[in-house]
């Protein structure tokens, strides 16, 4: 794992993005993994602003979203279609065809769930998966004791997370129970991983995911048995890191030939 940390959000983001435009000039029909949230969202920011600068082209690129909640339609405003479009797709010249997220009014969410394992899979697998992480350690919404083995399925959320989103619904009651989510196995299959987090309350879910023992009630923590793992966190998310130091020494002297 490769730990970034840099003072705040948007300067953690803006290295994250340039690992995003480092893999779309390495491959420009590259398959991108995304999340949704709040923490994704400067980066989204930033790779906006460097498409606009010619500095990244989603011509050919193809997405795949980690998860949406079952019963909302793509237009709900609450719906991760909807949040991607809104701050996302519609700023870049991605096809619309060429974008996935699983769909929430699925009638067989069986079959849903493994025709989009089956898309996955069909585009070649996916290139670099980016992730935010929740203050219980979830990726994706594969929730604590997720099978670190799991695929794309159905998953009840947490009390703990509905809590977490019922501002944004207008009420804990209006928040779904269910969604479908990439599973960790799903996710670890990924050639690249990106996780994001920012703020103190995110602080020890990310020493758990870094220096925890691998184990399904902190999900993140998955990621240890991943080859290729980049970490980005502002000041706050790290301060339960006991080997900051250290990360941030390896950071700032970082070999010439390694990729960033
Ligand atoms: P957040 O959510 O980015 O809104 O904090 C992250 C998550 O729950 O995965």
């Amino acid at each position: 794992m490769e730990i970034i940390i840099q003072t705040t959000p948007e300067a953690a983001s803006k290295v994250a993005a340039r690992i995003v435009a480092r893999v779309l000039r390495e491959k420009p029909e590259a398959v991108l993994g995304l999340p949704t949230g709040n923490t994704p969202l400067p980066l989204y920011r930033e790779l906006i602003r460097l498409h606009r600068a010619g500095q990244a082209d989603f011509r050919r690129v193809t997405t795949f979203n980690l998860d949406e909640y079952v019963g909302l339609a793509p237009e709900h405003p609450r719906s991760f279609y909807h949040f991607m479009w809104e701050n996302f797709f519609r700023h870049l010249n991605i096809k619309r065809g060429k974008v996935h997220l699983p769909d929430g009014l699925a009638k067989d969410i069986p079959a849903h769930c493994d025709r989009y394992e089956k898309e996955i899979r069909a585009m070649g697998g996916i290139d670099l998966q980016i992730l935010g992480i929740g203050a219980d350690g979830h990726i994706a919404f594969n929730e604590p004791t997720s099978s670190l083995a799991s695929r794309t399925r159905i998953k009840t959320l947490t009390p703990e997370t509905r809590r977490d989103h019922a501002r944004e619904f207008g009420g804990l009651n209006r928040v779904p129970h269910h969604a479908i989510t990439m599973g960790i196995g799903t996710i670890l299959e990924a050639r690249e991983c990106l996780l994001l987090a920012f703020g103190g309350r995110k602080a020890r879910a990310i020493a758990g995911a870094v220096e925890g023992p691998v184990s399904s009630m902190n999900p993140a923590s998955a990621l240890q048995l991943h080859p290729v793992v980049r970490v980005c966190v502002d000041r706050a998310a790290a301060k339960g890191l006991k080997r900051a130091a250290y990360y941030r020494w390896v950071y700032e002297n970082k070999p010439g030939w390694q990729v960033e």
